[in-house]
């Protein structure tokens, strides 16, 4: 019998994945990878485990994987700056192929011969999955069941499941599409679908709207060391508990809303609202350090960086050589970057107000208009006479 290793939600969709393929001769086995997605713990996770069993599951992997992916996807993307398109913070992107690794992982040691996804033909997260797993392992055979089964609705695929006694939340229809982990949340699908509307208070899950946020500003002091967040106001937190704690924080103050209408990777144009709280905050005092501490070149040259950088992670090359080769350069580049910035979040916005660094390279004597002056602005005039000659030629 071939043995599948299926990346399982514990979702409509994934569940009747699992009958599907054990109808079709598979052992199927369910890997549950814990992003931050709110699980919860105990009821939840035997919950999710139990309905995989009862669609077909002989076996359920559950990991939480969430320092790892703080630590190898969450921290590099901050200290590149990526961000996709201007706006996307790129938290599900991030995400797939740190699943897919282990999908491989557990294929290998399950003597599995392939792995299996529960996303559409029309989006970005199958060619994520599927990319990650050909580059580590390109003998691994990857079945897409959503892409050609015979189901043409959600409520054909309930219909199946109650069929097939497999324990489902049988609510009304879900109004979003929506992913979900401690970087961030993406939604998608119902009104959102609709760009002449704004989108409905209740698409998102996190974040305040700017007329229910607070009316008086919060203040937050982050302090980075070479570009990693190690302090708020001065007291120290795991990675994971300043992500969850800036969330909060940052979710009161209706801050990290965005909504995009995005290129994706298939060709479609598709709009998405997104909540990234936390990694809005850190971005922005990330950048504000980055500003104070890069010289001009360097400053300008990492835009470029990122940007492709930043491509790199929508499209699922994460484990590409160029990827790798950037992260080289990005550390490099952050090795000055530590210092404290305070920000001011209000109604939404989130902007820098005061910026600190042992490795600042802002000069007031060289910067004021004020007497302690001691740029020598005579030399200016050769500067300029040599800077524009080629074009007063
Ligand atoms: N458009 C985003 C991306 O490609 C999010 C995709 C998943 N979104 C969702 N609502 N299920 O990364």
């Amino acid at each position: 019998m071939k043995k599948v290793i299926l990346a399982y939600s514990g979702g409509l969709d994934t569940s009747c994945i699992v009958r599907w393929l054990v109808d079709r001769g598979y052992e199927v086995i369910c890997f549950v990878a814990d992003l931050g997605q709110g699980l919860g713990k105990g009821e939840d996770l035997k919950k999710i485990e139990e309905r995989a069993k009862a669609a077909g599951a002989s076996k359920v992997y559950i990991k939480d994987l969430q320092d790892e992916f703080i630590d190898d996807f969450i921290v590099p993307a901050l200290k590149a700056g990526a961000i996709y398109e201007g706006k996307y913070l790129l938290a599900t992107a991030l995400g797939r192929p740190l699943i897919a690794k282990h999908l491989v992982d557990i294929a290998h040691k399950e003597k599995a011969q392939a792995v299996a996804h529960g996303c559409t033909g029309k989006g970005n997260d199958q060619v994520r999955f599927e990319v990650t797993v050909n580059i580590l392992d390109p003998k691994l055979e990857i079945l897409a069941p959503v892409r050609e089964w015979e189901f043409k609705s959600r409520e054909e695929e309930i219909e199946y499941a109650l069929s097939n006694n497999i324990p489902i939340d049988v609510t009304k229809k879900k109004p979003y599409s929506i992913d979900r982990n401690i970087w961030g949340i993406s939604i998608e699908a119902g009104v959102l679908e609709d760009l002449e509307q704004e989108p409905p208070e209740d698409a998102y899950l996190i974040t305040k709207s700017q007329n229910h946020a607070s009316g008086y500003p919060k203040y937050l002091e982050i302090t980075f060391e070479k570009g990693v967040p190690k302090k708020i106001d001065g007291k120290a937190y795991s990675l994971k508990d300043l992500i969850i704690y800036l969330n909060e924080v940052g979710g009161c103050y209706g801050v990290g809303r965005a909504d995009l209408v995005e290129n994706r990777l298939v060709g479609i144009k598709s709009r998405e609202i997104y909540e990234a709280p936390a990694g809005t905050i850190l971005y922005t005092a990330h950048k504000e350090l980055e500003s104070l501490v890069f010289d001009r070149e360097l400053a300008h040259f990492k835009e470029i960086i990122t940007l492709k950088y930043s491509e790199l992670v929508y499209y699922g090359l994460w484990y590409s050589s160029l990827k790798t080769a950037l992260d080289g350069f990005v550390n490099v580049t952050q090795k000055q970057v530590s210092g404290k910035i305070r920000l001011k979040l209000f109604k939404g916005t989130c902007v820098a107000v005061s910026r600190k660094s042992e490795n600042s390279l802002y000069k007031k004597e060289l910067s004021t208009y004020g007497k302690e002056d001691k740029f020598d602005q005579k030399l200016a005039e050769g500067f300029i006479r040599l800077w524009g000659m080629p074009y007063r030629k």
